[in-house]
């Protein structure tokens, strides 16, 4: 049986990239029908300076999001990582399976430790095996994500194939990376080369959730462009990154094909195609934020809905936990 399971982290705000590329998957999932989950991955945003009074409220504004997003918390489980003790528990049995020199490849480590490597926390350094412990606490076969957890996921997989292996076992499933659309890697709206992200000083380089309909607009006139028309084919993009980056972006946000787009495009430049973007940006992105507002003026709902779930995830987790533990010979009394 299919089983979803996808997270975000509560460190500042969401944007467009997050959206985009995982977030309007997930509600896609959910609508097909498949059992999913979905977690507010609090334990790794605190693997960077953080701000304590923020965090419980920046997590509601997770949930917050995806609900307003369209999930539906009677459809979908969604539970905050921190109030499920397993992934914490499962995350020492796998890092026991983890190789050093696998975890200092990760891209996402070296970027964030940066030249200060020795000086890294090691939760930094041991964030993709709690990733993978998300995952495989659910024995879950999909995960939806934008294409930079691409090589996380891949380690997720090894340590499932590495425990199966060592313990002589079929218990854990392959998760597969589930990374689809148009805009599975949002670029920046300045920088066509770099990744759209919450931590890019610009605000300027990305829309969050947060933004009314004239900062979206400001921020779409302002997106670096060229003086170039749209061309007929994407074979005319290459090269283009940031041009690309508009089509992609109109593309998952009207729902149709980048080729779709084109068509509709070809021969125009950017004062023509802006206006448009803004107008799908604004059309698609006004009543999320207007109900994520809505749920984060009543805190009290979203904090039921998350106990709620949280509930469900505990028995989840708490008997893979159980199997895991009886698999790897721990004692249990008699
Ligand atoms: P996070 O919180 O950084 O991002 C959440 C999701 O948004 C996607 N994303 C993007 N997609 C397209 N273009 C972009 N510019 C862009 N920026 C972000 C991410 O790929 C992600 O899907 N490690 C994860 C959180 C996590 C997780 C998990 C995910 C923890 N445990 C278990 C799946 C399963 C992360 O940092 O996401």
């Amino acid at each position: 049986m299919k089983r979803i399971l996808s997270c975000m982290q509560p460190t500042s705000h969401l944007h467009l990239g997050n959206y985009l590329g995982a977030l309007k998957n997930f509600v896609a999932l959910q609508d097909e029908g498949a059992e999913c989950l979905y977690g507010v991955v609090d334990l790794h945003a605190i693997t960077v300076p953080y701000q304590r009074d923020g965090l419980a409220n920046a997590t509601r504004e997770i949930a917050a999001a995806y609900i307003a997003a369209g999930i539906d918390p009677k459809k979908s489980i969604l539970f905050a990582q921190s109030a499920i003790p397993a992934h914490s528990q499962l995350m020492w049995l796998l890092a026991t399976m983890s190789q050093m020199g696998k975890l200092e490849r990760m891209t996402q480590f070296k970027d964030k430790a940066g030249k200060n490597k020795e000086r890294a926390g090691l939760g930094l350094f041991a964030y993709p095996v709690l990733m993978a412990a998300d995952i495989l606490i659910y024995k879950a076969t999909h995960v939806p994500v934008g294409e930079d957890q691409k090589q996380h996921l891949e380690l997720a997989r090894e340590l499932a194939s590495t425990f199966n292996t060592r313990y002589e076992t079929d218990f854990f499933p392959q998760p597969e990376p589930y990374i689809s659309g148009p805009a599975t890697r949002v670029m920046s709206l300045r920088d066509g080369t770099q990744k759209m992200s919450k931590s890019a000083e610009s605000d300027l380089s990305r829309i969050n959730f947060t933004d009314d309909a004239d900062t979206i607009a400001k921020k779409i006139k302002k997106a670096k462009s060229d003086p170039d028309v749209l061309p007929e084919t994407l074979d005319g993009l290459e090269d283009r990154a940031e041009a690309k980056n508009l089509v992609n972006l109109y593309a998952a946000l009207a729902g149709i094909t980048n080729e779709d787009v084109l068509k509709e495009f070809a021969g125009k430049g950017f004062g023509d195609f802006k206006p448009a973007l803004v107008d799908v940006a604004v059309a698609h992105l006004a009543p999320i934020t207007a109900r994520m507002n809505e749920l984060m003026a009543d805190p009290a709902e979203i904090d039921a809905i998350l106990q709620a779930g949280n509930e469900k995830a505990r028995a989840m987790a708490g008997d893979v936990l159980s199997e895991v533990s009886e698999i790897m010979g721990f004692w249990k009394g008699s």
